[in-house]
């Protein structure tokens, strides 16, 4: 059976597709066998970064560890699209990493179910904290938010079929180097959360340009080195140890982290 990771938050633009390209490359430059599906069958982000990849791998003569990327074939047989593309993968897959849409749709919901790993990267604001819990506006935590309650549901769901519990970390993308307090007064709020709610803080991305520029190539921060860039910058350099940390954290079966 594949360890499934799925990348989900109802938030838009927090992340996911990046966090997602990121950790299934990471993985396959690590010698593991990775299946990917994108479940954002509009916009399709992490699907074309990896056709991206695939494209300039061919253009450039490089040879590149590349997930390999799922179809969603249409509902046949009475056996649904996703639960297919899953079983497929899984022929040849150690790990099955799902990108979910940002809102709240049915394949969204069926994968949080599936997952082994859930990784739900959020920006670092009280806006994105929102669809985690409510807040009272001295700062306490009131209850869970939709989000929160859609992953419970999903746990819930796993219970009862006797599958394993879900490991759920909260990723905080794009900190800054700035606004110090906002950091602090979030990173507090997560850390009450975390507890309340059940899930692990994983270490996460500060803002970067360069996490921007590489999409076009299908590349990552780890495939640097193979296009020929000979020095990395310090900036690239310190983003390269945040996804380590994250790999490390994530605590894989199988998985030491070397890159
Ligand atoms: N750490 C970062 N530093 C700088 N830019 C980033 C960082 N992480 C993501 N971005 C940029 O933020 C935007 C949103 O990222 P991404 O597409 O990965 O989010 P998403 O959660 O998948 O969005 P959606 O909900 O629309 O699917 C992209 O332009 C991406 O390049
Ligand atoms: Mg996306």
């Amino acid at each position: 059976m594949a360890h499934i990771i799925v990348v989900g938050n109802e938030k838009g633009g927090s992340g996911k597709s990046t966090t997602s390209m990121h950790v299934a490359t990471a993985l396959a430059r690590m010698g593991h066998r990775v299946g990917a599906l994108d479940l954002d069958v509009r916009q399709r982000s992490f699907g074309r970064y990896l056709e991206n990849r695939a494209h300039f791998v061919q253009r450039e003569g490089l040879d590149l560890p590349t997930p390999l990327l799922g179809v969603l074939a249409p509902e046949s047989d009475g056996i649904d699209p996703l639960s297919r593309a899953v079983e497929e993968l899984e022929a040849s897959c150690d790990f099955i990493l799902l990108d979910c849409p940002g809102s709240h749709t049915r394949l969204s919901q069926m994968a949080h179910s599936l997952a082994d790993t859930l990784i739900t990267p959020m920006n670092d604001s009280f806006i994105d904290f929102d669809l985690l819990a409510r807040m009272s506006p001295d700062g306490k935590v009131l209850g869970p938010s939709i989000y929160a309650e859609m992953v419970w549901g999903a746990r819930q769901l796993r219970g009862e079929a006797g599958a394993g519990p879900i490991d759920w970390l909260v990723l905080r993308n794009r900190l800054g180097t700035q606004a110090m307090h906002n950091k602090r007064k979030v990173g507090g709020a997560l850390s009450t959360l975390s507890k309340r709610i059940g899930f692990r803080v994983a270490p996460g991305f500060s803002e970067r340009v360069i996490f921007r520029e590489l999409f076009p190539r299908g590349l990552t921060l780890l495939d640097l080195k193979d296009i020929g860039t000979e020095q990395l910058s310090i900036s690239n350099i310190a983003a390269r140890q945040e996804l380590r940390d994250l790999i490390a954290e994530l605590r894989l079966p199988g998985v030491s982290v070397a890159f």
